[in-house]
């Protein structure tokens, strides 16, 4: 009953967002890493929408150059653009990983977003000479799910 109640009190539209994890995005080709000796740190991705009707779903690009947490690793980024698109994106530091959310606007008061988390253990931190980066190392491609 606790679920019905908080159903009934949300739009019905949040109804069907809580009732399945809908694919929103499917990235592919994901990089993050920093460069050793450096203090840049590459995001980049590509992205479509598998839902979107019509237009044929060329994939678009994301990426972030982006300056590194004094350690070495990969900093949050907060304002995120796409070429060619109004997508935006962030990638924030959780407790579990980075989490990737990427937006897209479908009307004047609404957006769609989608994320997935990049886990922990996903991560690695090189240390050839003297140089400690951090870079991802799991799967380049996966699903942004609302
Ligand atoms: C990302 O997509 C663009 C556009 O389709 C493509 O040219 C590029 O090669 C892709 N990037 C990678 C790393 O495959
Ligand atoms: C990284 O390399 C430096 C110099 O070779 C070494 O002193 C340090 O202990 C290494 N750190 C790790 C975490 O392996």
């Amino acid at each position: 009953m606790q679920i019905f109640a908080i159903l009934s009190s949300a739009a019905v539209a949040s109804a069907a967002v809580m009732a399945k994890r809908d694919i929103i995005f499917k990235v592919s080709d994901f990089s993050a890493g920093c460069v050793a000796h450096s203090t840049q740190c590459l995001y980049y991705f590509n992205v479509t929408q598998p839902g979107s009707p019509g237009a044929p779903d060329v994939p678009v690009t994301c990426k972030a150059l982006v300056t590194a947490n004094n350690d070495g690793t990969l900093p949050d980024v907060d304002d995120g653009t796409c070429l060619e698109s109004a997508r935006t994106w962030t990638a924030l530091h959780a407790d579990a990983g980075i989490t990737l959310a990427l937006s897209q606007q479908v009307s004047p008061a609404s957006y769609e977003t989608g994320s997935h988390l990049l886990a922990s253990n996903e991560f690695t931190i090189s240390n050839e000479t003297n140089a400690k980066v951090q870079s991802y190392t799991g799967p380049t491609a996966f699903d942004l799910v609302d």
